[in-house]
């Protein structure tokens, strides 16, 4: 919008018939939306015939209070505490609005002063509105606790907030709400499910989660005057693996090695055998889904006996709710027994060797 504001009427007549800013000196959004606490950029740009000078500019709210004033370049003789200058040409003017409030919404008029020709204006509208924040998707790991947190930046206009499920299915629920007159938990979620009494920021709580919990979370703010606004994050819900490896010697010096996980993801499984190839293959993976939502996967690796009295043979178990893999060496007692059966024979020999000098002393030697 925009307009000499020595012709009124013409303005009027020039929101009437819905006219472009082309026809006008002053080019202006005419209207913004912008959430709260943000900040807001409002600019009016003007075309200056040569010879013309910007004596002064001001900027005025919806109450025709003054928000900005300033002679150009940038002497800023007046302005309220969240609003600044932003640096512009002779022919352009921007302020913004720091954090933005909900009594800063209405209508800026931008009006330039300029000699000789008078003055100039244009006017910009701006609608504050919240913004609805929730963390984004999120993993939790099954028997612990998860909080998933949402706030409206506007949380005076909140009447009331609830919080839905969505099944991978594309079924929802509601699982509880909470106003002014108290909580709401759905009958199905009472045990296992907190939400916090308040408005400005909700917080759903599963105390301990479990695979059908999985799904995506919406929270609905109920408010006024915006109405409903909502956002959605998604949960997954990890099993960590609790693998284990066994062995036998299926054939005379072949050693068959499992290794299992069940986990949700499945997890990989890969294998540390050293840098020798005594391995007879590479190993074979094998996936069960079980009716829990969880997999077990198996790795089977053959290798020659001996590998396992010269190396650690491990099992490495990778799952992405693991800050690191897992390792599981195979139990061998091979090292531990060369280690018992040396200090035994080194025993032995020490007291064999204190015998035969007692026996010198005792006998052979002092014959003489
Ligand atoms: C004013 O002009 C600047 C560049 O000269 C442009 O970036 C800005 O969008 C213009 N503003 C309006 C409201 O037309
Ligand atoms: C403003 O002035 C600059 C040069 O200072 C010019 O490039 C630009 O086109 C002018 N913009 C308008 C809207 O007159
Ligand atoms: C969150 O997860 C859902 C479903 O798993 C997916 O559709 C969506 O793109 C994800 N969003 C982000 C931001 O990763
Ligand atoms: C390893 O797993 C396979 C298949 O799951 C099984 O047939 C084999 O007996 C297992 N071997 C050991 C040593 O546990
Ligand atoms: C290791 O030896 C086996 C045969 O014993 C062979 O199949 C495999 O490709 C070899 N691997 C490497 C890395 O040399």
């Amino acid at each position: 919008m925009c307009g000499r504001s020595s012709h009124p009427s013409l303005l009027l007549w020039i929101i009437a018939a819905g006219l472009s800013a082309a026809l006008c000196d002053v080019k202006t959004a005419s209207s913004l939306t912008a959430e709260a606490g943000r900040p807001v950029l409002l600019s009016c740009n003007i075309s200056l015939a040569s010879g013309e000078d910007v004596r002064q500019v001001r900027w005025l709210n919806r109450h025709k209070v003054p928000v900005l004033t300033y002679q150009p370049p940038a002497h800023v003789s007046h302005s309220l505490a969240h609003v600044e200058l932003v640096p512009s040409r002779q022919n352009a003017s921007a302020i913004t609005i720091m954090r933005l409030r909900p009594d800063d919404a209405g209508c800026y008029r931008c009006i330039f002063d300029i000699y000789p020709s008078g003055s100039q204006e244009g006017s910009t509208c701006i609608t504050v509105v919240g913004k609805v924040h929730l963390e984004g998707n999120r993993t939790a790991i099954s028997g612990k606790p998860v909080t998933l947190s949402c706030w409206y930046s506007l949380p005076e206009r909140v009447r009331q907030v609830l919080w839905t499920k969505t099944t991978e299915q594309g079924d929802t629920a509601a699982v509880a709400s909470y106003s002014k007159r108290g909580t709401h938990t759905s009958e199905q979620f009472r045990d296992r499910v907190r939400l916090s009494p308040t408005l400005e920021d909700s917080r759903l709580t599963v105390l301990s989660v479990r695979t059908e919990d999985e799904a995506c979370y919406t929270c609905q703010f109920h408010t006024y005057p915006d109405g409903a606004r909502s956002s959605t994050a998604c949960l997954s819900v990890y099993v960590l693996p609790k693998p284990e490896v066994t062995h036998v010697v299926s054939s005379p010096g072949v050693t068959e090695a499992n290794c299992t996980a069940q986990s949700r993801p499945p997890a990989e499984i890969t294998w540390e055998v050293g840098d020798e190839n005594r391995t007879l293959g590479a190993p074979v993976s094998s996936a069960y889904e079980q009716g829990d939502g969880t997999t077990t996967v198996t790795s089977t690796l053959l290798f020659q006996s001996g590998l396992l009295g010269d190396v650690a043979v491990r099992c490495v178990v990778h799952h992405r709710g693991l800050e690191k893999p897992l390792m599981l060496a195979l139990s061998t007692n091979v090292r531990p027994a060369i280690i018992v059966l040396l200090s035994v024979c080194g025993v032995a020999a020490v007291l064999l060797l204190c015998l035969c000098v007692c026996l010198c002393k005792c006998f052979i030697c002092t014959q003489d």
